[in-house]
């Protein structure tokens, strides 16, 4: 069996890791303004704040520890494997703790917090400390070309080529803690419909597309993703 799952900032909430979007209007789009913060120009305009904030999460995520929800998707990457399946695991997320759960495949559509992009010569590196406009490159030296490896609002997310491949070859497709309201990955549900691949929603709660899935299990990541996966391999 080839299982899709594609996660979001839910998966990684009860590791202490904040959620964009909420009910609540807690998310960190409710305290800080993406467009100040999360795109190209608001990079050009004022690089100096754009560090800050992502220092900011980069120092809270080596604080955080992968969860239950984590590590049971890593037992099904291996479980499936044993028997001849295999898991596609896309994330919209930008922390390694599915790496650090001891998954081994992880397609990071919207990149890495803990890597450092040099506009200068195009290199990316391993980047665990606060970046700066002093910053040089470990490649070619220069500074000021530093930026953390992610996918800013406007920009295009990476991978996509083996997403679209994966999503059309799966038998199951699953959406694990995402509001569904940010494409691409948005829309991948109804590509999975479309190549006729039944669909899963995991949630705290329905999300924007949840009309569109053929079942949903809602709860809180880390106790709903252990006992789905043990379903699974049963
Ligand atoms: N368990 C399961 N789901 C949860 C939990 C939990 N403990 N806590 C919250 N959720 C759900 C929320 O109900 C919500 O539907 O996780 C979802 C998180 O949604 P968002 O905050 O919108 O995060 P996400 O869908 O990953 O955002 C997509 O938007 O801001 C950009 O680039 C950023 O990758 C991000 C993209």
């Amino acid at each position: 069996m080839n299982i899709f799952v594609l996660t979001g900032a839910g998966v990684s909430a009860e590791s202490g890791l904040g959620t964009f979007r909420d009910k609540a209007g807690t998310g960190i789009w409710a305290r800080f303004d993406p467009m100040k913060l999360a795109t190209p120009e608001a990079f050009a305009r004022d690089p100096v704040q754009v560090h800050a904030f992502y220092n900011m999460r980069r120092r809270n995520l080596l604080q955080a520890q992968p969860n239950a929800a984590h590590a049971a998707l890593a037992k099904l990457e291996a479980g499936l494997a044993e028997r001849g399946g295999r898991l596609f695991l896309c994330t919209q997320n930008i922390d390694d703790l599915h790496e650090r759960a001891g998954s081994r495949q992880v397609k990071h559509m919207h990149g890495e917090l803990l890597k450092a992009r040099c506009a200068n010569c195009e290199a990316v590196t391993p980047w665990r400390e606060d970046l700066s406009v002093d910053a040089q490159c470990p490649r070619c030296g220069q500074s000021g070309g530093l930026r953390p490896d992610v996918v800013w609002f406007g920009e295009m997310p990476m991978h996509m080529n083996f997403i679209d491949k994966a999503l059309s070859e799966a038998d199951l497709f699953v959406a694990l803690g995402t509001s569904g309201s940010v494409y691409p990955a948005a829309g991948f549900v109804a590509e999975a419909r479309a190549a006729g691949v039944r669909t899963c929603e995991i949630n705290l709660e329905p999300s924007d597309n949840a009309r569109l899935f053929d079942e949903a299990r809602y709860g809180p990541a880390s106790e709903v993703v252990p006992a789905w996966v043990q379903d699974v391999l049963a």
